[in-house]
């Protein structure tokens, strides 16, 4: 039997799951404007907290066309990179 996940929750603020996020990303998001479009993950009232993890999760599958079974938040501010 297969082993049923609970959701992990990136974006609190809009209750965007990671599965909900990797499919946008699988889909063409290729930027953190882009999963904030199509999933409304990073654009809740918080300020975007979850950016810390959505710009690490972005950058990992970009680079290794799979997602990192752990996410490393990215607590340096460098994300998102693509300003307004
Ligand atoms: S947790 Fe995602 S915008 Fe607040």
């Amino acid at each position: 039997m297969k082993k049923q996940k609970r959701p992990e929750i990136i974006c609190r603020c809009n209750n965007v799951s990671r599965q909900t996020i990797e499919k946008a990303i699988v889909d063409g998001c290729d930027t953190l404007n882009k999963i904030f479009d199509a999933t409304t993950a990073g654009v809740g009232p918080c300020g975007g907290s979850c950016r810390r993890k959505l710009g690490p999760l972005l950058e990992h599958y970009l680079q290794n066309n799979e997602f990192p079974e752990k996410i490393t938040e990215d607590l340096t501010g460098k994300f998102p990179p693509d300003k307004k």
